[in-house]
Parts: structure tokens; sequence; C-alpha cells
């Protein structure tokens, strides 16, 4: 390369490598994989190493990406928050250990492995045992106080076992089987998919509202002692002290007494961790002795005591043989790519999700097109990358569809979002079959011999058109009742014991209390949560049904959102005409379990209770309060009597309850209330 050209490039790749820092640390997005990033760091290094009359104190081979976001206080970090430099080769780890000896003039260095969490790094300070405050990592120098929103991560412990002044480091995360959770909450609610568990989490914690960040369930390990303690010689040690404090250390690290136990580490963990729940991207090998971390010391951007081992994510080549549109119960249309056969990561993958209009978009996938797949956090992979220069012909950009591949009706947009949807609630077939399957599944009403298929073998007789005609179902209706059992059209009919079972078990679900049944109706955003607590507050579906936006937003975690779903279902005569039905079939329409009223002193009294308590739970203060006779609601309101507010309460609801001029009370003044 000239040495134009190699200016060009430096000033190219630092241009790109910015610009993917700023989507990473500012948007929590990430739109290449990690292994395409990590080549163009490398590549850089290399030419700024050959060429260091273009080194540049600015550029992102030398600094931490990231910067900081407006909306949080921020501090310095006593210690500098690195990166770990990256690898993917066997030869770059053996030259690690080697310099590392090299530098320490040692013969055999023993060291402490790690897996690499896939979340967000966060430092947290504890003052006499006692969290004071956790910080992102942000530019590397100073970090955002998100301290509001770290205690909501339960593993993390409010009071260390010791009262000792201390600064920790770890990672916070999202499991992968609350992920799932969390994105089936999202596709029941006609919602766009949360991509990732690690963009998830980095995005959650820079929220302003920490009850929405406590719903997110997130998690957090912890790898890093910072404040140097006596008696604590290496990170083994760091390790054990960290966890018998309290602190949530995965017991998965290894002490390697070279770099072949290393390697050994390195292979076992390589299908392993698959099983952890825990998304990882490989290893991190650290020098064991602080001794020789300190000899070692720092480069400005990372440790040269430790480094990253990073395993590559399994990618395959295929061909996409179509692009398909599926429709959900709630109308929600997801573009699916068909694609050639090809084994990944042990199963044979047919199609790949390609998520919603702004993906295909970003992608620019056509039919035809060579692609690349990944496995992500979901079941379904993800089209990666797309081959474009590999195209024979210009087919054009892919056009997302206008009407419903179902019923032909004209698709409609959410504001603000990439999601199309078919507004044909009633009619559109996927819609009616999808409603009556949520309804017998296992969360609502749990019908187990009823599957998907023959749901839609009983809508194409013309034997049901709702949940409520499951109900008058007859064995003569439904012996020899034909169905597809798969997507190759092979056709099956009922026998005599599968009928049995199904009307045994359509039966038998007539026991299923108030909030499944609420839940199975299947109301746009009521998920199984709210359905709960719904019905444990309203009591009864009469109840429901003449409630009124004020009354709904006053049960707790029910908002805007929920509460206008709710009146526009009930205000709905044919879904007041299924319910009248399902009631009629003998349906429980009424929560039997309320609670035991002790007194009615907090009668009309309207609390919405924030932050943490010295001595009670937030539920158990609402248990209090409801069986006082108060109400307990989520957000504020004119008609709000009380704020309750413990510590760490976010500043906007003080704010609020001083506009709105609600009395705001603590724990004791409440009990002294009561
Ligand atoms: S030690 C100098 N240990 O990886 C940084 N980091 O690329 C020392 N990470 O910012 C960090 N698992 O967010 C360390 N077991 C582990 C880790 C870990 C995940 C993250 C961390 C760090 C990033 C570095």
């Amino acid at each position: 390369m000239d040495i134009n050209s190699v200016k060009k490039r430096i000033h190219q790749l630092r241009k790109e490598i910015d610009y993917h820092n700023k989507l990473y640390y500012e948007e929590s997005r990430n739109i290449i994989s990690d292994f395409d990033y990590d080549k163009k760091i490398q590549e850089l290094i290399k030419l700024e190493e050959l060429h260091p009359e273009f080194k540049s104190a600015s550029s992102p081979s030398v600094k931490v990406g990231g910067k900081i976001t407006k909306d949080f206080n921020t501090f310095n970090h006593n210690v500098p928050m690195l990166s770990l430099s990256n690898t993917y080769s066997n030869q770059d780890l053996f030259d690690f250990d080697k310099r590392v000896k090299k530098n320490l003039n040692v013969e055999e260095v023993e060291y402490l492995c790690e897996l690499k969490y896939d979340g967000v790094a966060l430092s947290i300070y504890y003052e006499n045992g006692l969290f004071k405050r956790a910080l992102t990592r942000g530019d590397g120098e100073k970090g955002d106080d998100i301290s509001n929103n770290v205690i909501t991560i339960k593993t993390l412990p409010l009071k260390l076992s010791e009262s000792v002044d201390l600064e920790v480091r770890g990672e916070a995360f999202i499991s992968k089987a609350n992920f799932m959770m969390l994105n089936d909450e999202k596709r029941l609610n006609n919602e766009e998919l949360f991509s990732n568990p690690r963009n998830t989490a980095s995005g959650s914690l820079k929220m302003q509202d920490s009850s929405i960040v406590a719903e997110r369930r997130i998690n957090c390990y912890l790898y890093s002692l910072v404040s140097d303690k006596e008696n604590i010689t290496n990170q083994e040690e760091s390790l054990n002290y960290l966890k018998n404090l309290g602190l949530n250390v995965p017991k998965t690290f290894k002490k390697c007494k070279n770099i072949t136990d290393v390697k050994e580490y390195i292979d076992y963990w390589e299908n392993k961790r698959e099983d952890l729940d825990v998304e990882t991207d490989g290893i991190v090998i650290k020098v064991n002795k602080l001794k020789y971390q300190k000899v070692l010391g720092n480069t400005a951007k990372s440790p040269r005591w430790a480094i990253a081992f990073k395993y590559k994510s399994e990618s395959k080549k295929t061909k996409v043989l179509d692009i398909r549109f599926q429709v959900g119960r709630t109308g929600a249309i997801t573009p699916v790519a068909l694609l050639d056969p090809v084994e990944l990561g042990g199963s044979i993958v047919k199609r790949a999700s390609l998520h919603n209009s702004n993906e295909i978009e970003r992608l620019d996938v056509r039919i035809n097109d060579s692609v690349h797949i990944e496995k992500g956090g979901e079941i379904i992979p993800k089209v990666t990358k797309v081959e474009t220069n590999e195209r024979v012909l210009d087919t054009g950009k892919f056009k997302f569809i206008n009407s419903c591949p179902a019923c032909d009706t004209e698709l409609k947009t959410i504001e603000d979002q990439a999601v199309h949807y078919c507004p044909n609630y009633k009619k559109c077939p996927p819609q009616v079959s999808g409603r009556i399957e949520h309804f017998i599944s296992k969360n609502a009403m749990n019908i187990e011999f009823l599957g998907p298929e023959t749901v839609k073998g009983l809508i194409n007789e013309g034997l049901i058109r709702d949940v409520s005609d499951l109900y008058n179902l007859k064995y003569d209706d439904i012996i020899d009742l034909k169905f597809n059992i798969d997507e190759e059209d092979k056709i099956r009919s009922l026998k005599n014991k599968s009928c049995e079972n199904i009307l045994r078990s359509i039966e038998k679900s007539k026991e299923n209390e108030f909030s499944n049944v609420l839940f199975g109706l299947g109301i746009r955003y009521v998920g199984k949560t709210t359905a709960k607590k719904l019905a444990k507050s309203l009591k009864s579906i009469d109840a429901i049904i003449s409630a009124d936006y004020d009354k709904f937003i006053e049960v707790d975690e029910i908002g805007d959102k929920i509460a206008q779903s709710l009146i526009k279902y009930f205000n709905d005569s044919e879904n007041l005409l299924i319910i009248q039905k399902l009631k009629s079939s003998g349906l429980i329409f009424s929560d039997e379990d309320t609670n035991q009223i002790k007194s009615t002193n907090l009668k009309n009294k309207i609390f919405v209770i924030s932050g943490k308590f010295e001595n009670y739970s937030r539920e158990e203060l609402q248990k209090v309060i409801e069986e006082n006779s108060g109400k307990v609601s989520k957000s504020l309101s004119s008609k709000t009597s009380f704020l309750l507010a413990g510590e760490n309460m976010g500043p906007k609801k003080k704010i609020k309850a001083k506009d709105l001029k609600i009395s705001v009370i603590n724990e004791k003044e409440f009990f002294d209330l009561l």
C-alpha cells in the first residue's frame, strides 16, 4: 500500500470504528459482529504500528469507546475502567504468555481464567458495607451514576457481610431464559422484539424509570476487586473474598498453572458455555498474582496482564429461497427468510427471522441472495450479512407488503415502531386461530390435548369461531375430524382416544382460576402478570367490564397503554358476548381469594409506593395498605393521596408529587397514619 492509501485506510477505519462505538455505547446497538469489529481494530493497530507518523491520541485504538449519556449524574472513576485486548487465535494466546513471562522474567506464570460475560460493565461502591453508588464505564474515565437502576438487581446485596469500604467491578446481564420471557411478552403485546440480551441489559440500565428496569430482572456477576486489601495477593483470593462478602461471583473460574492449562479451560467451555443461562463470548485470562499485575501495568486502553480469548460465533452461508410473512395472533406481521437448509450449531436451519421492515431495509436482503446466518439469543437464527456482490440479477430492493398475506386487508404501522400489523382483528384467519391457540396454551387454560393443528381443523369445519365454541363441542362433532399435521400437508383424522382426551381437557379447563381466563381472552398488552393484578384488584369480570380509565390505572402496573386497551376490548359487544357464553359454560369469572380485611382505616386512600424501605418490601407495604382497605396505584395522578417514599426514589417522582401537591410520607409516617 502506498503511503496515501495507508493514510486513507487509517482515516476510514477510525471513522468506521468511531461510528460503531457510538452505536454501541450510546444507543446500545451493534450492527456488525464482534469478530468484524475486532478485525477492524486490529487492522488499525497494525497500520498505526507500521506508520507511527499517523498515530493520534484520539484514535479509537488508543481511547476506550463511548461517551457519557446525558440524563444521569457523572462521577470520575477512582481507577480508569479499561477494556481488554481481544484475540481469536491460539497463536496470539501463546504470544501473550511469552510476552508476560519475558516482561516478568520468569519461566512459568500462573493464570486465573474466568468466563467473559456478555453484558454491561459496572463499577460498584460500598461504604461501611452499604451500597453507595454504581457507575457505568462511560468513557473509561468517568461514568453515569445509574444507582437507582442497579439497586433493582436482586442478586446484588445492598449490605455486605462486613462493614468495609470497597470498589468492585462486574457485569450486569439479562439471562437467556429471562430474555426469552421478555420477548414472549413483547410478542404477545405486538411490540418490536428486543434484539439480544446484552443490548436489552444496556438499554434498560440507562432508563430513567427504575420500575421498568426492575421488570427486566437484570442480574450481575462480579469479577474484580478494585480496592487494595491486605492479605489479598492474587485474583483467586479476591474472588473468594468477594464471594464471602455476599457478592455474586460465579463458580466457573479456574486457576491454571500455565498456558497449556489455560487452553484446556478454553476448549472445555467452548461448547459447555451453551448450557449456561448467561451469554458468554469468550474467556478472560488474568495473571493471577497482583504483584505481577502491577509490574506489567496497563497501556492507555487495556491491561498488559490480561487478555480476552473470544469464541467465534458459528456462522453459516446459505441462500434465501423466499421471504414470507407470518401473521401473529395480534396481527403483527413478521418477515421470515426461507433458507436453503443448512446445519448450524447442531440443528438444520430452514428459516431465519428478519424481524421487521427496518431490518429488511438495513440488510437490503433480497430473494436469491447469499446470506450469513448466526444463532443469537433467540432460537430462530438471524441473518447477519448479505453478500451483495454475489448477486447475479438486479432484482431491486425487496418491498415490504402493503396488505395482509392471509386476508388482504391493508396493513397499518404502529407509531414510532417498524411493526406492521393487520387491523382485521375479527376475521383474519391466523388471528382468529392465534387467539384460540393462545386461550388453550399452557399459561392460560392449559387445554393440553388440543393443539394448533386441531384448532385449525375445527375452524375449517366451522365447528368453532371463537373460544366460547370450544365448550359446546361434542364427541360426534369431532370424531374423524380432518386436520393437517405438518408443513407437508399430511391429512390426519381424530380417533376415539384423542376425542375423549380433548373433551376431558376442555372440561377440566373450567377449573382454572379467574386470572387464567382473563389472560386467555388475549386482550392486547394484558400479559399473565397484569391479568393476575387485575383479578386480584378488581375481583370480578363485572367490576372489570364496568371499570373506567381511572379505575384501571389505580391497579398496580397498569398504565395508560394497558388501560386504553382494556377499555377498547370491553367496549366491543362481540367480546362481551364471548364472555357471556364462557360464563354460561361455567368458567370462573371472579377472584375468590380476596385479602383478609383488617380495618377500613385507609378507605378511599390511594398510595403510590416508590424506592427501597428499611423494614418492609414494597409488596409487603402494598399488602398492609390493602388489608386496611386502601388502594395502591402505579403512577401518580391527581387522585393519589400519598406518595410512600423510600430511599433512592427517582427525582422525577418527587417533582411530580410536589407539582400535584401530594403528601410524601416515609415508612414511619405511614405506620403512624395507619
Ligand atoms: S476483567 C481491564 N473479567 O469485558 C478490564 N472483564 O472487554 C478488566 N468482562 O469491560 C475486566 N467478563 O465489561 C473482566 N470475567 C471478566 C469479564 C470481563 C466480561 C467485560 C467487562 C470489560 C470487558 C472488556
